[in-house]
Order: C-alpha cells, then sequence, then structure tokens
C-alpha cells in the first residue's frame, strides 16, 4: 500500500474509531480494490456513505454494524467509475467470503448479515420482492448511498429515497 492510501485509511479510522470501525477490516478491503482509493466510490465516498448512515440511523433510533460494513463493501467491487449493474451481489459475495475470517463479520447475526447482504445486492436497483424490502435498515443503507450522488454531478431525487427523514435531508442540504 502506497503511503498516501495508508494516511488515508488512518485518517478515516480516527473518525469513527468510536462508531466500532475496524482498520483492519477496512484495510482488507481497500487491498482488494479494483479503483483509485481516493475516487468517486473509493474511501472517501465510504466515509460520506457512513457518516449519512449514521444521521438518518440517529434519528429513526437504530445502532446497527450493517451500517459500517455497508460503507465498506457496498462499492468494494466495483469494476470501473460508471455502469457497473452487478457489483453490489459483487460486494456481498464479497462479504460473505471473508466471514469465517473476520471477527466483525464472524459476530454478525444470520438476519443482519442477510440484510447486508441484501442492502449491498439491491442498492443501485432495489429488489422489491425480496421480503427484506421494508427494512428501515436496508433502507438507511441505500438512502445513505443515494444522499452522496452529488460528487459524481448528480441532483439527488428525493423520489429515490425510502425513508422519509432521507428526504428531509435531502431537502435541507439543497438549502444550505
Ligand atoms: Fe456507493
Amino acid at each position: 500500500m502506497i503511503p498516501t492510501q495508508d494516511i488515508l485509511l488512518q485518517t478515516f479510522i480516527k473518525e469513527h474509531r468510536d462508531h466500532g470501525f475496524d482498520l483492519e477490516l477496512l484495510k482488507t478491503v481497500s487491498e482488494q480494490f479494483d479503483l483509485e482509493l481516493d475516487g468517486d466510490h473509493g474511501v472517501y465516498h465510504w466515509h460520506r456513505v457512513y457518516k449519512n448512515t449514521l444521521i438518518l440511523a440517529k434519528h429513526y433510533n437504530i445502532a446497527s454494524q450493517v451500517f459500517m460494513l455497508f460503507a465498506l463493501f457496498h462499492d468494494s467491487r466495483r469494476a470501473n467509475e460508471g455502469i457497473d449493474p452487478m457489483h453490489g451481489k459483487r460486494g456481498a459475495k464479497y462479504a460473505r467470503s471473508l466471514q469465517k475470517s473476520n471477527k466483525i463479520l464472524n459476530a454478525l447475526s444470520t438476519s443482519d448479515f442477510s440484510l447486508l447482504e441484501y442492502a449491498c445486492s439491491s442498492h443501485t436497483k432495489i429488489d422489491r420482492e425480496n421480503p427484506l424490502v421494508d427494512e428501515r435498515i436496508a433502507q438507511i443503507c441505500w438512502d445513505a448511498d443515494r444522499l452522496d450522488i452529488g460528487r459524481v454531478g448528480f441532483v439527488v431525487d428525493p423520489t429515490y429515497l425510502s425513508t422519509g427523514y432521507a428526504k428531509e435531508v435531502c431537502m435541507m442540504r439543497k438549502k444550505i
């Protein structure tokens, strides 16, 4: 790993240490990432997505390890910065592949792992047939990602947001 990437990761972990972020897992995911770590779908984006999940989760009074893991894995297997419809499913599969070797993933309950896999797999196109579609944790993950779409030049469209509070946040940010 080149030094600048190491500094990037250390900065990331410093801000999120109190929220249970795991530096080793962050490093593992970063080292296999095929794109630029400081690119549109890299570590700055993961950082902002995680911050957004915390804002939404606080409003709904939900605490879950799924938020941190979604931030790390949802774009982890992207093959390019553009259209890559299967990357969410690959990210979910990658998380599953690390389950036995990582203590946080290994400690995740069966239901939370299913939520993580569903949230990652459906984050670009929601599978509405899945029985977890109304789960608030998955909805927060998707909205947290969508609230960061401004980085690639798009305006957040509230109709694509799943939670009422994300729509409020979207409107508040537009006024700033
Ligand atoms: Fe993303």
